[in-house]
């Protein structure tokens, strides 16, 4: 049987559900900032409304990730310089389907959609130092660490530490 596609597509309201249902897993959420969850139908429609404008304004693009015509998870590039061409990319994917590759397929996608849709031509991307799938996700894709930065984000009360990766789009 032929492997399905991967393929993005921009979110829009209908996807509010999904999301939301992704993001309600427990261990999605340990390795995901608080302010990115989508916890209710509601937010998520919010969050993707705002995401409509950013795309607007060229600040970002907020996109659905599906196999086949299966949605699967998300894919975020965000804080868009567009004087240094550069942006931030973050992912995630629904519980059931993590350890099958598809994490570091979906970031390659990204870096795809970065370099030859954006041009842009440098990407950030933090990640917990106890993300390890994370990092590795990044890493496979030909991410540099530069470094853990200590308190890079005040999340859920207190501030944490994030792994910072960088890669050139030559
Ligand atoms: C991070 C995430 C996208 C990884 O997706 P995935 O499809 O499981 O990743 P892959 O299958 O491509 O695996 C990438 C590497 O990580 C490893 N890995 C996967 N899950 C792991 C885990 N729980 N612990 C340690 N390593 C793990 C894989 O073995 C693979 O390494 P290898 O090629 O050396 O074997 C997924 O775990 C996720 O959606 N997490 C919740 C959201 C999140 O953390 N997003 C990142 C923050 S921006």
């Amino acid at each position: 049987m032929a492997e399905k596609k991967l393929s993005l597509q921009t979110a829009a309201e209908e996807d509010a559900e999904f999301i939301c249902k992704m993001m309600l897993n427990k261990e999605y959420q340990k390795h995901y900032l608080e302010r990115l969850l989508h916890k209710s139908v509601e937010e998520a429609k919010i969050k993707i409304r705002e995401s409509e404008r950013d795309a607007k304004k060229g600040k970002g693009f907020f996109f659905i990730v599906l196999l086949g015509k299966k949605k699967i998870g998300v894919l975020d590039i965000y804080k868009i310089n567009s004087k240094d061409k550069r942006a931030s990319i973050g992912y995630g994917i629904m519980n059931e389907e993590w350890g099958k590759g598809l994490g570091t397929k979906i970031c390659a996608l990204g870096v795809k959609y970065a370099k030859n849709n954006l041009k842009l031509h440098t990407l950030e991307a933090t990640a917990d130092p106890n993300n390890e799938a994370s990092r590795k996700v990044l890493e496979k894709n030909g991410f540099v660490l530069l470094g853990t930065v200590k308190d890079y984000y005040f999340d859920r009360g207190k501030y944490t530490d994030r792994d910072l990766y960088w890669k050139v789009l030559e």
